[in-house]
C-alpha cells in the first residue's frame, strides 16, 4: 500500500518526508484553502520539492464536464503531465473522467461514497478511486467496508483502477486498509504520526539508554565507546 500525505503545507510536508517513507501528496480544495495563498504557487513549490514524477494529485473545482476537461490541461501544465487530476464522481465528473482518460491522463477519482460510483469511475478509465472512509462512518455506513468492496469489486471486474482510501481519523482504519492491500491510502501527517504513537516503545527505548548509559555513562552512544 503505498503511503500518501494528504496536505499542502510544504514544511511540513517535508518533515513527513524526512521521517516516513512517503510516496506522494494529495491536496484538496479544502487544503489549499488553510494555506491563504495562490494554490499555484503552494503546488509548484510541492512539486518542485518532491520531483517532477512523484505523485502529486490536485483536484478540479468547476461544475460541468466540459470545464473540468479545461481545469484539468490547465492543471497538467502548470504542474506537470505526471499529475493526478483529482475528478469528483457525480455525473457531469464522469463524463469528465471518460474524456480525460481518453487522453491518457492521470485521475483520480475523488468523493467516493459509494461501491458503486468507484466502480463506474474505474470502467470509465480513472486510475485511482478514493473512497472517504471517515466520512462514510459519519453517515452511519462502514468506511472501512466500502473501501475494501471497492477494492474487490476492481481486482474482480480486471480493472486497473487501485483504491486510494482517503478521509482518515485514525491509525487502526489505515492498518484495515494496510492489512487487506489496498493500493494506497492518503492520510493527514497528524494521523501518519499515530501510526507510530505507543508509550511501550518510548519506554523500550528509554531502559536501553538507561542501561547502555550504566555501562558507559551519561549521553554515551556506541559513536563514544
Ligand atoms: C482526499 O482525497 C480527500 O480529499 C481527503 O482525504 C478528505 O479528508 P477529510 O475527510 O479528512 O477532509
Amino acid at each position: 500500500m503505498k503511503l500518501i500525505v494528504d496536505f499542502a503545507n510544504l514544511d511540513r510536508i517535508k518533515e513527513m518526508y524526512a521521517y516516513y517513507p512517503i510516496d506522494g501528496v494529495t491536496t484538496n480544495p479544502s487544503i489549499l484553502a488553510k494555506e491563504g495563498k495562490n494554490p499555484y504557487e503552494v503546488l509548484k513549490a510541492i512539486r518542485k520539492f518532491i520531483g517532477k514524477d512523484a505523485e502529486l494529485h490536485v483536484q478540479v473545482v468547476s461544475k460541468d464536464a466540459e470545464s473540468m476537461v479545461r481545469e484539468a490541461h490547465k492543471i497538467q501544465q502548470e504542474l506537470g503531465p505526471s499529475t493526478y487530476v483529482k475528478v469528483p464522481v457525480s455525473r457531469e465528473g464522469l463524463k469528465a473522467i471518460k474524456a480525460l482518460a481518453a487522453e491518457g491522463t492521470n485521475i483520480t477519482a475523488t468523493a467516493v461514497y459509494t461501491q458503486m460510483q468507484a466502480y463506474l469511475a474505474g470502467k470509465a478509465g480513472a486510475s485511482y478511486a478514493a473512497p472517504y472512509v471517515n466520512r462514510i462512518d459519519n453517515i452511519g455506513a462502514d468506511g472501512i467496508k466500502v473501501a475494501k468492496d471497492i477494492h474487490d469489486i476492481f481486482k474482480k471486474n480486471d480493472l486497473k483502477t487501485e483504491v486510494l482510501a482517503a478521509s482518515f481519523k485514525n491509525s487502526q482504519q489505515v492498518l484495515e486498509l494496510a492489512k487487506y492491500g489496498v493500493g494506497a491510502a492518503t492520510v493527514a501527517p497528524d494521523v501518519i504520526e499515530g501510526l507510530i504513537k505507543l508509550d511501550a516503545v518510548d519506554c523500550a527505548i528509554k531502559a536501553f539508554t538507561k542501561d547502555f548509559e550504566k555501562l558507559c555513562g551519561e549521553g554515551k552512544t556506541m559513536l563514544d565507546c
